[in-house]
């Protein structure tokens, strides 16, 4: 059985102040909750605060991004060293909206991917097909790509720190989520390529978390389905009630 990991991805959301208020009111409403993994990623301005208020708590800390240097002249920036030293334990890597807006490619996700498992920090690990590639039947494809060429090269060893996170584009932010069915088709997809790749023990092992329109209203139905260890949640986690109520439904 493996332990749901459930991520909040506060996206460009959250200033010091809200963030500080939002981490505060989860803190309370998920105290007792050991059964799940619950990992909160705001922005990078809100990192520190943040971490100074869930130390001790049941709530991890994680980066939505990270560049594959310890240091120097890239400007912009923010190194997965630096992540662990404000208190990250994770980071989402190769999210849609890095590669859609910021042109990341599958070849750059892999670089990084390799260079962050070895810093200590675990991953989210972002692939998912847009409503084009589905309607055109290219949804096996896509992911195919983005597995193999971005796991390319990672140990089975290393695979232990990575989470798979399958994000549909067409059902991120729309409110349009996949349905069941959907979800666990593409999971189960997933799971047989880390098997082909990495062996069973690997695919056995590694969550896979879905995410796309995750709501208190669907996270049940979709968290019942044989292949799903947990969400990605987007809009739904800039709120306290209706993620604890997710991160509930998990359990
Ligand atoms: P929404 O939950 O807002 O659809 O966003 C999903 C997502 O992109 C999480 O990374």
């Amino acid at each position: 059985m493996i332990k749901p990991v459930i991520a909040g991805n506060w996206k460009m959301n959250k200033k010091v102040t809200e963030s500080i208020e939002l981490v505060k009111n989860l803190k309370t409403l998920v105290e007792d909750i050991n059964q799940v993994d619950i990992i909160v990623c705001p922005p990078f301005t809100s990192l520190y605060p943040v971490s100074e208020i869930i130390k001790g708590t049941n709530i991890q800390l994680g980066g939505q991004n990270c560049y594959l240097k310890e240091s120097g002249a890239y400007t912009g920036e923010i190194a997965p060293q630096m992540l662990l030293d404000v208190g990250c334990q994770w980071t989402i890597i190769g999210h849609s909206e890095r590669r859609q807006y910021f042109s990341e490619t599958d070849s750059l996700l892999n670089q990084k991917l390799k260079y962050v498992v070895e810093t200590g920090l675990k991953i989210m690990f972002c692939v998912g097909e847009t409503l084009d590639e589905r309607e055109g039947n290219q949804t096996e494809s896509v992911l195919r790509r983005q597995i193999i060429e971005g796991l390319r090269d990672l140990t089975a060893e290393q695979m232990k720190n990575i989470v798979i996170a399958y994000e549909p584009v067409w059902a991120i932010g729309t409110g349009k989520n996949a349905t069941k069915e959907q979800a666990q088709e593409a999971h189960a997809f997933i799971r047989s390529l880390i098997e082909r790749e990495f062996g069973k023990s690997t695919a056995e092992n590694v969550p896979i978390q879905y995410g796309g329109s995750v709501k208190p209203e669907n996270a049940q139905e979709l968290i019942s389905q044989p292949d799903v260890n947990g969400f990605l949640v987007g809009g739904a986690s800039l709120k306290a009630d209706s993620f604890a109520q997710i991160i509930k439904a998990c359990i």
